[in-house]
């Protein structure tokens, strides 16, 4: 059996989670690689809404294992306070949720150091969820990372030193005030990790691919997105992992001849949170319109979502680099009430007009813009493809012509009902 990736094709937030969760019945495993609490994976079913950030989106599920995977960094308090929520709904996640040992642990000065450097870079900042991604990340690359199996063996210490190299960092580097803040953050930190303590560590990626050899099957769940991935995203403003396919071997231990399917997911039309560029953003009343109908508020921080139309230029490098199998269409719905529908084909760099991605995604873009007519039809309600009206049919078509790739699944509000496969 082969691995099936499922990752977000633009700025994050594309329904990641709603879509995992409406796979998961065919998957035995569910893992996630990358990325941590700066994700929100959000979950509608039974009147339930919920919000995952560590936790993968398989958990609803019955008879179905769960994988932090090592690519992920856990802040420990955040997941104390998932495991709660879960708790108060009724679903005890002990027995099937497993977290790799080699994944590392955000610490409260990691937390610090994100907030120091954002401050410190001021206009520059990157928009950061503030949740100590980039600093975990950075240390685990300079090699100082803490990982959770640590925790088994002389922890106390090993979180000292590293404490102490932070606190160094906050106050010479980013003469950052951390004294008020650091105490109760470390409370809630422990405590966090006596709830990480009463799930099982393990060495996931023997677990995955054991799971292979015996015919099981695995979906892995991206976070973020691949215009935020930190080699191909609009740098500096990314986040700190690969989100794209790759990052999945990486993240997870599969060799790249293990992956199968690689499901792309894009909203109908596109959405940034945080800083940095967004050729196709609407700073007007459509883009307004986007939002409030849209309900685009970020599902970690509650910040608004900048909003614009759909980028086929930067969908199309993002299906190149993962080598997209299957898109998947998201929020379909929210274009219900507008006569006319844009999407972006080609920019105008300095007058010249190109289909590739440029180095720089800066105010120097002109989008190219082709009109394509809206539905005008409540699709919440629809059930079938066979009640798609004429002109969201022709969009599926449209899409599928620019990217040579089949949309398979179109989604028509949160719920995991309102969910058409094709
Ligand atoms: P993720 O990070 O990729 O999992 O996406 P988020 O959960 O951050 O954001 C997606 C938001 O859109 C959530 O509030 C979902 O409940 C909602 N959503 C997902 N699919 C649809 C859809 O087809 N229509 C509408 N209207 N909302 C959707
Ligand atoms: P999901 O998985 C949308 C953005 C932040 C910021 C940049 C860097 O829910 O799609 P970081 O905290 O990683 O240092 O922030 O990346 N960002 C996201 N935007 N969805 C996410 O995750 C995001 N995770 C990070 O807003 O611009
Ligand atoms: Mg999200």
């Amino acid at each position: 059996m082969k691995v099936d990736v499922l990752l977000g094709l633009q700025w994050g937030d594309e329904g990641k989670g709603k879509v995992v969760d409406v796979l998961t019945p065919k998957y035995d495993i569910i893992a996630r690689f990358q990325g941590g609490p700066n994700a929100g994976h959000t979950l509608e079913f039974n009147n339930i809404k919920h919000v995952l950030h560590t936790i993968p989106s398989g958990i609803f599920r019955e008879n179905k294992l769960n994988i932090i995977g090592n690519g992920v960094v856990i802040d420990p308090a955040i997941f104390k306070k998932e495991i709660e929520a879960l708790g108060k709904i009724g679903f005890d996640i002990s027995k099937n949720l497993l977290v790799s040992k080699k994944a590392h642990l955000i610490m409260p000065t990691h937390r610090l150091l994100d907030a120091a450097s954002e401050s410190k870079k001021g206009e520059t900042k990157i928009g950061s969820t503030l949740k100590g991604i980039g600093p975990t990340y950075r240390d685990k690359t300079s090699r100082d990372g803490l990982r959770v199996g640590d925790i088994e063996i002389n922890f106390k210490n090993k979180y000292e030193s590293r404490k102490k190299a932070h606190i160094e960092q906050l106050e010479k580097l980013y003469n950052f005030d951390y004294k008020d803040q650091l105490e109760n953050l470390e409370k809630e930190w422990f405590e966090g990790i006596d709830t990480l303590k009463k799930f099982k560590f393990a060495d996931t990626e023997h677990i995955i691919n054991n799971a292979l050899k015996e015919g099981k099957s695995i979906i892995a769940e991206g976070a973020q997105g691949t215009l935020l991935d930190i080699d191909f995203g609009s740098y500096p403003f990314v986040t700190s992992s690969n989100t794209i396919c790759a990052g999945a071997c990486t993240g997870l231990g599969i060799a790249p001849n293990k992956v199968g399917k690689v499901y792309g997911i894009f909203k109908a039309y596109c959405t940034r949170v945080g800083m940095g560029p967004f050729p196709t953003e609407l700073m007007d009343e459509t883009g307004q319109k986007m939002r409030d109908v849209g309900n685009e508020y970020g599902s970690t921080t509650g910040r608004p979502r900048r909003c614009g139309w759909i980028d086929m230029v930067a969908l199309n490098y993002a299906i190149m680099i993962n080598g997209v199998t299957e898109l998947i269409m998201m929020k379909t719905d929210v274009l219900d009430n507008f006569d006319t529908i844009k999407a972006c084909v080609a920019y105008k760099v300095n007058g010249v007009e190109t289909k590739e991605l440029p180095y720089e995604l800066n105010s120097d873009i002109e989008p190219v813009f082709v009109d394509l007519p809206g539905w005008k039809t409540n699709l919440t309600e629809v059930t079938s493809e066979g009640q798609f009206p004429e002109a969201l049919k022709s969009y599926i078509k449209f899409i599928e012509k620019e990217t040579g790739v089949p949309v398979k699944i179109v989604s028509v509000g949160p719920n995991r009902e309102q969910t058409i496969i094709r």
